[in-house]
């Protein structure tokens, strides 16, 4: 099924750029010789995406010089050694400062290619082709990339930001279920930091939205997107607002390490994360119980966790939170909510309801 083409903008002075978001729009030619001023072009993608995308991009890539490589699948891969085969192939292939980077998958592929095209030759272009939900979403807007390190996730990176994001929703077809939910994750994310009006539809809209009607996903698609753009626009370098972004997050973070990377997906770790987010608000009665219901019905009918896994205790919780890069000196910095669609980052809480909602969650393993 067509959807209509919906085209939005990143206002960021002369680093702006615009998001495609609409179907079948990766073999499209016109997108990339618009934001391409290069005649070599690098496509990056991983060892999934490359048997299902990568020929329909260098097809559309048709008259520019061309390569590709591909990486192996998986966060486990988002490291230091695997990502320096990108700069193996440019040079290799002799590639010059001129070139361009396209990112051709979800967010690992996302996030070490723009990382590569931060530092390679100082900084080349690149362009963004998300294909899951989530990296079309989030990861492929706002210029974060990076990689990770054995002691904590995404600790070395820089902001750079893309010349433009196509986003085809066809790509979505290909993604498996549990992926869309961790995607769907996100997009829930958004109504709960400062739209409420997308929260409501989210409510109205789940189950389409689950069962991959393809218009609904759109409207997600694009909402989210132009949320995202908003704060970014506003705060690139998460000076202040844009760390709204990490609602979820803190706790997700200690869940994915605690873990270990693979076990729960990212989108799955801050589902859980938004639900101990608003337990932590209800108890400091900053939100209604009705809310935290809500919130909580919502993300359990997107196919997501509603909580953390027991084996994580509240000791090993602090202990994992406290590594977060969102730590500020000894206080536990968090996003909390205020309401549905009104949050806020602080460390002005009452920490003992931390420790509250901890118990609560790891109660079993605290026994
Ligand atoms: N830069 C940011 O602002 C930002 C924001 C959020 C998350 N992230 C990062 O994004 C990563 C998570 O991204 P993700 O959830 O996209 O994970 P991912 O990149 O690992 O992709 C998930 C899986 O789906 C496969 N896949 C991708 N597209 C597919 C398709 N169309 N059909 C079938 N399979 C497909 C991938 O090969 C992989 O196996 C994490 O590393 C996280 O840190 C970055």
């Amino acid at each position: 099924m067509k959807t209509e083409e919906r085209t939005l903008q990143v206002d960021l002075g002369d680093r702006s750029y615009p998001i495609y978001i609409g179907s079948g729009l990766l073999d499209r030619p016109e997108f990339y010789r618009r934001h391409i001023p290069a005649r070599q072009v690098m496509v990056v993608t991983n060892e999934t995406v490359a048997p299902l995308y990568l020929e329909a991009v260098l097809g559309a890539l048709q008259g520019f010089q061309t390569a590709s490589v591909v990486l192996p699948d998986g966060e486990q891969y988002k490291t230091l050694s695997v990502w320096n085969r990108i700069f193996d192939e440019l040079l290799k292939r002799r590639f010059n400062r001129q070139c361009c980077l396209v990112a051709l998958g979800g967010g690992v592929v996302g996030d070490m290619t723009g990382f590569a095209a931060a530092c390679y030759q100082r900084g080349v272009h690149f362009v963004q082709v998300p294909t899951t939900l989530l990296a079309q979403v989030d990861s492929s807007v706002g210029g974060k990339t990076g990689v990770n390190h054995a002691d904590g996730k995404n600790m070395i990176g820089a902001f750079y930001q893309p010349r433009c994001v196509i986003i085809d929703t066809r790509t979505l077809d290909t993604l498996d279920d549990r992926q869309l939910a961790a995607g769907l994750a996100e997009v829930i994310k958004y109504g709960l930091i400062n739209d409420a009006e997308f929260f409501k539809w989210l409510e109205v809209s789940i189950d389409r939205l689950v069962g991959r009607d393809l218009a609904a996903l759109s409207e997600a698609i694009e909402r989210s997107c132009r949320d995202k753009a908003v704060l970014v626009a506003a705060d690139e370098r998460e000076a202040g607002s844009r760390a709204l972004l990490n609602l979820g997050h803190t706790f997700g973070h200690a869940i994915e390490t605690g873990l270990g990377y693979g076990d729960w997906l990212h989108g799955e770790a801050v589902a859980a994360g938004m639900c101990m987010a608003a337990d932590l608000s209800r108890r400091l009665g900053w939100i209604g119980g009705d809310e935290q219901v809500r919130i909580r019905a919502l993300i359990e009918r997107a196919g997501l966790p509603v909580d953390p896994p027991r084996s994580l205790g509240r000791e090993r919780f602090l202990e994992l939170m406290s590594v977060d890069k969102k730590v500020l000196e000894d206080r536990v910095r968090l996003v909390l909510l205020k309401g549905i669609g009104n949050s806020l980052v602080t460390q002005d809480f009452d920490q003992a309801a931390l420790i509250n909602t901890l118990d609560e969650y790891g109660r079993e393993q605290n026994r």
